[in-house]
């Protein structure tokens, strides 16, 4: 194999690395900035939410059951459960802002769209058996689109949770006309029901990060054929032509031809300075041969 053809594969072999390596780079890069960006996004959403939730407890909560809750049959959803109140109000705030999703994902819910899928349940498990992670994060598929996930474990964690979640012969009449008594009930004290999963999509940057990371590697294979068709033109006209050209003139001499034609260079290359020792060569051969050539110095 030529010397060209050496060099050549050894710089296209290195060149493709390092675009392989940037292309590479850039998409984990890209990544882990989506990543941040979800993370910082969901952290603010479950922030809201929970602030939302404090403040039912914390003011609303106390005065409905003073002014409201005498009867304890009596039960309006849409004012005396927190649980009801923030997935309401997070559905009417999902109509406008898209590309996120909460859910209270529970083992055995009173509603059955609270319903925890396979992937909730593997959390709910490890909140389960894990009593100090107090939240979790990472991404999952959710019907063939990538979400990052922030969730935070939902205990039983006063007895007071089990007047509706107990036993079903003592929770609200209106609450078992609306729900039923099937599920929903019978959870225990310290026990870890559910998870709030707050969803952030991820697929568009995801997929921005992809096709950043093609574009970068196409571009940096384009440069790399402009600098190989480079290499292969100046290797052909300063190394490989002229080494050519001058094995040949070096071939002709050993067996005394064309001995009156120089190979002096004026170039200032190790290809100029071999050119002119053969062309020295040259001389002391013809100086051997006792030949003069006419019309040429000789150097
Ligand atoms: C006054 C009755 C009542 C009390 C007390 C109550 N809940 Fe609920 N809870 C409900 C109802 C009704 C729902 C159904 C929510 C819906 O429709 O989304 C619910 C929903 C939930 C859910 C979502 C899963 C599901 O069942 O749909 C969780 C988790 C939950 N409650 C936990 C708790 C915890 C923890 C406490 C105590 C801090 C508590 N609840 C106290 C009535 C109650």
């Amino acid at each position: 194999m030529g010397i060209r053809a050496k060099f050549i594969i050894i710089i296209s072999v290195l060149s493709l690395l390092a675009t392989i390596a940037i292309g590479a780079s850039s998409y984990w890069l890209s990544r882990q900035n989506a990543l941040v960006d979800a993370k910082n996004k969901g952290e603010m959403l479950f922030n809201y939410i929970g602030a939302s939730e404090k403040f039912f407890s914390k003011y609303q909560y106390p005065i409905i059951k003073e002014e409201l809750m005498m009867d304890t049959d009596r039960f309006i959803p849409e004012l005396m459960s927190r649980f009801v109140v923030s997935r309401m109000s997070y559905d009417l705030f999902a109509e406008t802002q898209k590309g996120y999703q909460f859910k209270q994902a529970t083992k055995d819910p009173l509603w059955p769209d609270n319903k925890a899928d396979a992937g909730e349940l593997k959390i709910i498990q490890e909140f389960s058996s894990n009593p100090g992670l107090k939240e979790k994060e990472g991404t999952l598929m959710r019907g063939g689109e990538q979400f990052f996930y922030i969730a935070r474990p939902v205990k039983i964690d006063q007895e007071f949770c089990l007047k509706c979640h107990g036993d079903p012969a003592g929770a609200p009449q209106d609450q078992k006309d609306i729900y039923g008594t099937e599920h929903g009930y019978n959870w225990k004290l310290n026990e870890v029901v559910g998870t709030s999963m707050v969803y952030v999509s991820i697929a568009d940057a995801m997929a921005t990060a992809r096709t950043s990371a093609i574009k970068i590697f196409l571009l940096g294979i384009g440069c790399l054929l402009v600098t190989i068709a480079c290499i292969w033109v100046f290797l052909d006209r300063s190394v490989v032509g002229p080494i050519i050209r001058l094995s040949e003139t070096a071939k002709n001499i050993s067996i005394g031809k064309n001995l009156c034609d120089s190979a002096h260079s004026e170039v200032q290359d190790e290809i100029g300075v071999l050119a002119n020792s053969i062309d020295r060569l040259r001389v002391s051969v013809n100086k051997l041969l006792k030949r003069s050539c006419p019309n040429q110095e000789q150097k």
